[in-house]
């Protein structure tokens, strides 16, 4: 069965979205928005954790309770997934960080792999992807290959704009892990961008 894909369509998470869109946005003001959008979808994204139950004693009787019970690990894929990893580690500060570095080849598309070091225990993790575009999917079915041959188990991805032709290609790829998006654009143009997508994120974001 196919990874489950979920929009995250709170209203503040579109706000949000409809200003990172935006081309007159400036690169402050985008890397802010990114890290807020971030922020948000942090607690959809991280809904599958493993909790534990137990009791805990309030002052006026006993009560059940639950737990984060896994360690969660946040991997960035360069450049633009680092936009993301400000607003989750607000959410979770001890989560482990991880970096693997991708880019497109203008002409083919396809990922070229330049970096990678990734948690020690990733294994044990709840591991989130932080991608902010899903365009051909190519670079997200690349990373989440590294994830797994590394030893991670549970993956999810976080991605602000996915185009469909990318989800049904992670789809096919990597059924396991589902895809928390803030919104699925229809098409993709010659140049394997997003549209109407947001333009280039890291462009955007590091103002490149
Ligand atoms: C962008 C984006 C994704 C990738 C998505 O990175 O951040 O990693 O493109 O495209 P795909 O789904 O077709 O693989 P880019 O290659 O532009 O590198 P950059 O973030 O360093 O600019
Ligand atoms: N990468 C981006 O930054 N934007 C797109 O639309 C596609 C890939």
């Amino acid at each position: 069965m196919a990874g489950k894909v979920n929009v995250c369509d709170h209203p503040l998470i579109q706000d949000k979205l409809a200003a990172l869109r935006d081309k007159h946005t400036r690169p402050q003001e985008f890397r802010h928005l990114m890290e807020e959008t971030a922020f948000l979808m942090t607690y959809e994204v991280l809904r599958g954790v493993r909790t534990r139950k137990t009791m805990v004693q309030t002052p006026l009787r006993s009560a059940s309770a639950e737990f984060v019970a896994q360690p969660v690990a946040a991997v960035a894929v360069l450049r633009a997934g680092l936009g993301l990893l400000a607003g989750l580690t607000r959410v979770v500060p001890e989560a482990r960080i991880g970096h693997i570095g991708l880019y497109r080849n203008e002409e083919t598309l396809n990922p070229v792999r330049y970096y990678v070091r990734l948690p020690k225990d990733i294994g044990e993790c709840f591991t989130v992807l932080c991608d902010p575009m899903l365009a051909t999917g190519g670079s997200a079915v690349e990373a989440i290959h590294i994830l797994k041959t590394d030893g991670a188990r549970q993956i999810v991805l976080m991605s602000l704009l996915a185009a469909r032709s990318g989800i049904k290609r992670i789809q096919e790829a990597h059924p396991d892990v589902s895809i928390f998006v803030a919104a699925i654009d229809p098409i993709l143009n010659k140049s394997g961008y997003i549209v109407p997508g947001l333009g280039d994120a890291g462009d955007r974001l590091f103002a490149t």
